[in-house]
């Protein structure tokens, strides 16, 4: 029998836990979450300490989210040599090779599917695909709550208002909407594909970012009667550079990423050899989440092999900022080609043409 602890007893938590409940060849014995699902969690409810020291717990899950209790536990974990799952994209892209080298080091295994595109199988499929092809550029709709407004406003003529209360309401947006309006929560996934991908050090705070707080229903339709579609991307290439940013896209409606609808995620990656290949799927969701987290259970019991990582560099993100962009003031719009960022930084809304 595996045993198993679960950190966070929340929407992820919670999918987890019923998902497992059922199964002979894993069992969760301890769940830990703050005091007040004590009651709730009986005799599964644990400490930190409890969870470390307990030598029956083979694997942690974490789905709690932050970084200061998650960093410390996962640390301590991979240290015990016991191995981690997490869908937390915060502490995964603040701590990914230290991650995976105290893995390494320990002969256990980290893995983290469900911090990026949620439930679709995607970062497991692009770290092979790096290993036997070369990914050269990436293109990525990794949040679903962005998504599902823009195309609310364009299939539906709803108010950038209007769907991000329907949003929240469907439980997709949080009620500080800001990290995933600005592109933050992009960033962070952006970051882990694309080390996972091109076998280098990335760092969050070196990325580029703009967001779509500022649309409104007539840059809408100005974009619509240019025939474009517009989606919220995550767009990264390397080759003999790193260019990294998240930026509103304005993309022809027969690009592979303007189908992607709702809270749905989709992930193009830009092989050498392989071409395009495209995945897409649930974004987010309790049982999509879980799901990928019961992918990385399979990988670790099925004894597949580690997200190997020899000594990596640090790249720095040198943005290619060529090609045309589009910008808004507020009341017009126009075409810029090959703008500097400072001048595409003063328009409250830009998007690039691809
Ligand atoms: N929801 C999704 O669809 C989704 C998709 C992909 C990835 N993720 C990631 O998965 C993680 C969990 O997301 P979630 O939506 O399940 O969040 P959630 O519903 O807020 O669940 C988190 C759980 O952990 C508990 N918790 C938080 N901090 C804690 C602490 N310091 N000590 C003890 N317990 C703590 C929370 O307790 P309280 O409720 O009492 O605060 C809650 O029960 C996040 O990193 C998120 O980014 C979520």
């Amino acid at each position: 029998m595996n045993n198993i602890a679960l950190l966070g007893f929340g929407t992820v938590g919670k999918g987890v836990f019923e998902l497992l409940k059922d199964r002979r060849d894993v069992s969760i014995t301890r769940v830990l979450d703050l005091p007040t699902k004590k009651e709730e969690l009986g005799s599964l409810y644990s400490t930190k300490e409890e969870i470390l020291q307990d030598e029956n717990i083979s694997t942690i899950i974490e789905c709690m989210g932050g970084d200061t209790l998650a960093y410390e536990i996962i640390k301590e974990g991979l240290t015990r040599g016991k191995n981690v799952i997490t869908s937390n994209k915060e502490t995964v892209s603040l701590h990914f090779e230290e991650y995976l080298s105290l893995a390494q080091e320990h002969h256990c295994c980290f893995r983290f599917e469900a911090s990026v595109g949620g439930g679709i199988p995607l970062l497991d499929p692009a770290y092979q695909i790096s290993c036997f092809d070369q990914v050269e550029r990436i293109e990525g709709i990794l949040n679903g709550t962005t998504n599902f407004i823009l195309s609310k406003m364009q299939k539906e003529n709803l108010s950038f208002q209007e769907s991000l209360k329907l949003a929240q309401e469907k439980g997709f947006a949080e009620r500080d909407p800001s990290a995933d309006l600005q592109g933050l929560d992009m960033v962070r996934k952006g970051v882990i594909l694309s080390s996972l991908c091109y076998h280098k050090e990335i760092h969050n705070e070196d990325v580029i970012h703009f967001g779509i707080e500022h649309i409104d229903l007539d840059l809408i339709h100005d974009i619509q009667k240019r025939g474009k579609v517009l989606r919220f991307l995550m767009l990264s290439s390397y080759q003999e550079k790193l260019s990294l940013q998240v930026i509103p896209a304005l993309l022809s409606p027969s690009h592979p990423l303007s189908q992607i609808q709702e809270e749905y995620n989709g992930v193009t990656l830009y092989c050498k050899n392989n071409s395009l290949v495209t995945l897409s799927g649930k974004g987010a969701g309790r049982y999509p989440t879980a799901s990928a987290i019961l992918q990385d259970l399979n990988h670790i019991l099925e004894g597949a092999a580690p997200f190997r990582r020899e000594k990596v560099s640090l790249l720095k993100n040198e943005v290619d900022m060529s090609g045309d962009y589009y910008v808004y003031d507020g009341k017009e719009s126009k075409i810029l080609s090959s703008p500097s960022f400072n001048t595409l930084s003063s328009y409250p809304f830009v998007a690039k043409i691809l």
